[in-house]
Parts: structure tokens; C-alpha cells; sequence
């Protein structure tokens, strides 16, 4: 897959990192370099950094980095090829007629047809006689006809083959609707629509495309939802259901639903910035989504006890994520779809005043505390505080937690100052054991136990450290090539991975190439930002010759005590070996 390196390179002049960047992160500069709150892991101190002088980007907090295209890569969930296609559409360039395999991306464009033909089948299927029954479905759970089209809502009928009739006679392939998961094989090697007698709900992406479906069974038979696997153009972890809508609902907030229904009765009643999971807890890379483009997340989750610890599990992620959070309770009723029906044509004033009186992630979790205890009893007093100052210890704004002690102080009649103790000697401990278990990671780090991409850390931590400066050196100074050469050849290196390396870069230099152009099309996203990490390290920054030099001693010192330890292991025979090797090549 090679696109020619004349127009990766032109793509990545085209392509500021900082300016392709910025429409996802905000930046500010730090000395030569721009820093920001990482886009890939929830953090509060920023530790993402720009690189301007080299268009890469690394993470301090999760390790991840690369070069631009990595970086849509990662932030559009695009393969190279597709993120290649995507900032050359950014800047204007097309791209070239072949030479780069684009089976892939073919095939991804085969499936977004498909299901942008099928969720029209199911529209029109439901709009017609056959589709009579969905239709009833969905007036009777009070959606009106607006609804309905706006969602694109549509029903798949009984038949075992009319989606994939219609869809072959469209041209496309059974394999295309089995990768679209359309379509399902039988043993006999024959395929058939994988929904049948459903209501259809279709997914739709942030650029429009309809990437999956749901699909409600009308009876109480079992699985009530049905939602396409994981296609090449769908990762139900990575998606919400509705973000579509509301992104463009101007709100800087978002209600999260748990389900497809609960999400399309809150747009009914009037807001549009409300989204679902796709049948799945929410995940961390869903709350890093939501934070693009919301400020805060108002949770709206089921008042079922699933529904309680569906919440609980949301505050933590959404946290992490560095988002505000609000959590509703829904007064009758078990979800906001069922509320609001209730509701009937007050449901938007209703729903307002719900969220208007919704309390923060800190009040939801303290009121869940204080329903397990009886306040008048001195001991179960005693238990609330104890555990109160744990979640209130979550807080790291001081003021913020000065306002909860006065009022737990307050509510418990106890002075403020004996709060303020207990929550000292808490967060004490706390910050006892989290410094604990950062200094034991950083002694696995070190030790190199963590090291998946090269193992060999573990047993060589010297050896490995080098080697990694050496790299970082050349990456740095590709025209101490031939010095570096004339000193050591790849046979020396001890790690298979920093010797595979070495012999790319060696490769890439000799042939006039820069070393780091096409790294993000030719190794694994992990080890990108490994190759990342180490080229703008501390240690290439500060590498001179005296240091190459050193390196270059090291480990040619660390490879002769390898050949000793080996000799002295040998037997007779691998001696004799040995020698006769010797002998055949000098002949
Ligand atoms: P619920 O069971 O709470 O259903 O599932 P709901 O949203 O209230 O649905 P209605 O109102 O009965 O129609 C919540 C969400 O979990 C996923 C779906 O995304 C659903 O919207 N789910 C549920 C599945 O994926 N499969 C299932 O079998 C059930
Ligand atoms: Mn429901």
C-alpha cells in the first residue's frame, strides 16, 4: 500500500499538525511546541504536545503520538489510506489514480451505500401496507410522522429475503451485504436479512452516513433489540446513537439516554441534544467523543437499579473525561420515554423542569449515601461522614469542597471543622497509597515489565535504554549515518524491535528519504507512537556526538559480553561448530 512519498509529503505540508489540530484540541504554546488536554485520555493537566518542527504530536499521559495522519487516524477513527483521502480533501489535492491498495476503503464506501439503500427500503417498506404493523408500532408509542422521517425510522418485514432481493438487484454483492452485516449466511452458504419483522432504527455518523441499525422486535420476544455487529464501518464502543443531531443543536450540553426510544421522546419534546449508547455501558472512548463536543453530560438513565449503576459507572467515565456532570431523576415512570408520554403535550415544559432541578454528579451520589443510613442514630451519623468525605475527596476544587462540608456539617450538626479532619486524614491516605502505586508503576516501567512492544526490556534494561538513544540520535541526525556504521551494524543490536528499526531508518536514509515520512503507513498505531515518543524525547534533544559515541561503545561492550556468556555455555560440539564456520568463511 504505496502512495507515492511525494504526495504524503506535500499532504503534511498542506496539513499543519497545529491547524488540523486545533479544530479538535484546544492549544495554547509552550516555548517552540503547543500543549493541550490529550483528545485520546481524560486528563486535567495537559500533556498532549504539538511538535512543530517535525508535524508530530506525542502524549505525555497515554503515550500515544504520530505524525498528522495518525492523528485523524485516531480522532476519526479512519484507517491510513482513508485518513490520507481525508486530509487531502481537507487541502484541496487529489489523490492519485492508483498505487496504493484501496480495497479497503472501496469496500467501506460498498457498505455506507448499502445501508444508506437499506434504511430507505425500510422507510419506504414502512410507509407502505407491508409496513402497517411498524407504523402502528410507532404510534403507539406516540411517535408522530415528523418523528419518524426525521430519524429515518422504518420497519424490516417477515420475509427472509426482501432486503437482500432488493439489494442484489441494486448490484450489490452478498459479500458486500454480509460485511455490511445486512445479511447473514446460512450453512448452506446462502444468505438471508439478518432483520426480519423489526422497527428500524438506523445510526447515523457525524458525517452523515448511515453506519448501523437497531432494530425493536414489536412483542416481548427475546432479544427486544437487535443491532448490527461490529462492521469495518461501524464500532458500536466507538459511537452514539442521535450524535448527529446533536452536535447541531447548538447546546453545549448532552442529555445521555440509555436507549434509541428514550432519546427519539426527548427530541420529539423538543431537544435535540440527547444521545444513546448502542446497546452497550458506556465506554471511555465514548465520554472523550461526548467532550468534544459538549462542556457537560446530563445523565438520564433508566430509575431501575441497572439504570442506578449504569449511572454510577457513567459518573466515573465522564469524569475522567473532564466533563461537567449533571444526573436526572425521572419522577414517574421508569425512563424519560415513558415520562414523557405520560406527559403527553407538557412533556417539554416538564422535561425542563427536570433538568432545571436535576442535581450534580456530587449531590446524586451523596443523596444515594444518605438513603442508606438513618440520620438520627449518632453511629449511622458517624458511617455517613466517613464515606461522604470519600466521594466528596473526588472534588479537586478546594472551594467546591468547602461548600459540600459546610453543608454535610450542617445536615449532620456537627461543626465544619470536624468534617474538614476527617476529610484531611482521608485524603492523606489517599494521596499515601496514590503516590504508592505511581512509584510501583514507574518501577514496573522501569523495569520493563510493561513493555509490550519490546520485551526484551525486561531481561536487557541497559542494553534497551541505549539503543533507544542511539535511534533517537540518528532520527534526529539521519547524515551521522555512515559514522554510526562505520562503528556498529544492526547484528549488534539486542532488541529485536529497536533492531528492526534500525534497519528501517538505516534503509530510509540510504535512500534519501526523511526517516519519519512514512512511518505512520508502515508500522501498527502502538508502534508509531513508540517511534513518536522516542524522536522527541528528552534524550534526542539533548544527543550529541559525545553522547552517540558512548551509546555506540555501550553496545558493542553489552554484545561482546554476550558472545563471552554464550562461549562459556558451549558445548565441544557448538565449539567445533563454531570453528568450522570460521574456517568456511574464510575459504
Ligand atoms: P431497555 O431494555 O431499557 O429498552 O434497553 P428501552 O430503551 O426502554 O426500549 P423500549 O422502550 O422498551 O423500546 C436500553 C437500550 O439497550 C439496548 C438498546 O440500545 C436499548 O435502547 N438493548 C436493549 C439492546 O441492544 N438489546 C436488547 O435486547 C435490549
Ligand atoms: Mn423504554
Amino acid at each position: 500500500m504505496a502512495l507515492p512519498e511525494g504526495f504524503i509529503i506535500e499532504i503534511k505540508e498542506r496539513n499543519d499538525i497545529t491547524d488540523v489540530a486545533s479544530s479538535y484540541v484546544n492549544l495554547r504554546k509552550r516555548g517552540r511546541n503547543m500543549v493541550g488536554l490529550c483528545p485520546f485520555h481524560g486528563e486535567k493537566t495537559p500533556s498532549f504536545n504539538i511538535y512543530t518542527e517535525n508535524g508530530s504530536f506525542y502524549c505525555f499521559g497515554c503515550g500515544v503520538g504520530g505524525d498528522v495522519i495518525t492523528f485523524i487516524m485516531k480522532i476519526e477513527n479512519l484507517d491510513y489510506i482513508d485518513a490520507v483521502k481525508f486530509l487531502a480533501q481537507r487541502c484541496g489535492l487529489n489523490m492519485p489514480e492508483d498505487g496504493y491498495d484501496d480495497s479497503m476503503s472501496a469496500l467501506k464506501k460498498r457498505i455506507y451505500e448499502a445501508n444508506r439503500e437499506a434504511a430507505r427500503y425500510f422507510y419506504k417498506t414502512l410507509c407502505s401496507s407491508a409496513g402497517r404493523a411498524g407504523l402502528d408500532y410507532f404510534h403507539s408509542r406516540a411517535l408522530s410522522d415528523r418523528t419518524i422521517r426525521h430519524f429515518g425510522l422504518g420497519y424490516a418485514d417477515e420475509s427472509f429475503n426482501s432486503l437482500c432481493d432488493h439489494l442484489r438487484s441494486l448490484g450489490f454483492k452478498s459479500s458486500e451485504l454480509i460485511a455490511a452485516n445486512l445479511a447473514v449466511q446460512n450453512k448452506n452458504g446462502n444468505i438471508y436479512d439478518r432483520f426480519r419483522d423489526r422497527v428500524m432504527f438506523p445510526i447515523i455518523d457525524l458525517r452523515g452516513n448511515v453506519i448501523a441499525f437497531g432494530g425493536r422486535i414489536m412483542t416481548d420476544q427475546k432479544p427486544k433489540y437487535l443491532n448490527t455487529s461490529d462492521t469495518p464501518v461501524f464500532k458500536k464502543s466507538a459511537n452514539l446513537f442521535s450524535l448527529n443531531n446533536a452536535k447541531n443543536s447548538g447546546e453545549k450540553s448532552l442529555i445521555l439516554c440509555e436507549g434509541y426510544m428514550d432519546v427519539i421522546a426527548v427530541n420529539q419534546a423538543g431537544f435535540q441534544n440527547a444521545v444513546a449508547t448502542l446497546g452497550t455501558a458506556l465506554t471511555a472512548e465514548q465520554a472523550l467523543l461526548m467532550k468534544r463536543y459538549a462542556d457537560e453530560v446530563i445523565i438520564c438513565y433508566d430509575s431501575d437499579e441497572a439504570g442506578q449503576k449504569a449511572t454510577s459507572r457513567a459518573i466515573e467515565l465522564l469524569r475522567r473525561a473532564g466533563l461537567l456532570i449533571k444526573v436526572i431523576s425521572i419522577p414517574q415512570g421508569k425512563d424519560p420515554d415513558e415520562f414523557l408520554r405520560n406527559k403527553g403535550s407538557e412533556g417539554h415544559d416538564a422535561f425542563l423542569n427536570v433538568i432545571e432541578r436535576s442535581g450534580n454528579d456530587m449531590e446524586y451520589r451523596l443523596q444515594k449515601l444518605r438513603k442508606k443510613y438513618n440520620l438520627d442514630l449518632p453511629e449511622d451519623k458517624v458511617a455517613f461522614l466517613t464515606e461522604a468525605v470519600k466521594i466528596l475527596a473526588a472534588l479537586d476544587n478546594e472551594i467546591e469542597r468547602d461548600v459540600y462540608i459546610s453543608k454535610l456539617s450542617k445536615e449532620c450538626e456537627v461543626t465544619p471543622d470536624a468534617v474538614k479532619q476527617q476529610m484531611d486524614k482521608y485524603l492523606r491516605r489517599r494521596n499515601y497509597n496514590q503516590r504508592k502505586s505511581v512509584f510501583r508503576e514507574m518501577q514496573k516501567n522501569l523495569s520493563g515489565r510493561n513493555d509490550k512492544l519490546n520485551p526484551e526490556r525486561y531481561k536487557k534494561p541497559r542494553v534497551t535504554v541505549v539503543e533507544e538513544s542511539l535511534l533517537a540520535y540518528l532520527i534526529k541526525n539521519p547524515d551521522r549515518l555512515s559514522f554510526i556504521e562505520s562503528q556498529l551494524d544492526e547484528s549488534k543490536f539486542q532488541t529485536e524491535f529497536y533492531r528492526k528499526l534500525f534497519i528501517y531508518f538505516s534503509k530510509r536514509i540510504k535512500d534519501n528519504c526523511d526517516p519519519l515520512t512514512e512511518v505512520s503507513a508502515d508500522f501498527t498505531q502502538e508502534e508509531v507512537s513508540r517511534i513518536y515518543g522516542l524522536a522527541n524525547s528528552e534524550t534526542a534533544r539533548m544527543a550529541n556526538d559525545d553522547t552517540l559515541r558512548e551509546n555506540i561503545d555501550v553496545i558493542n561492550d553489552e554484545f561482546l559480553k554476550l558472545k563471552t556468556a554464550d562461549m562459556s555455555k558451549a558445548t565441544n560440539e557448538d565449539i567445533s561448530e563454531a570453528l568450522q564456520r570460521l574456517r568456511d568463511s574464510h575459504k
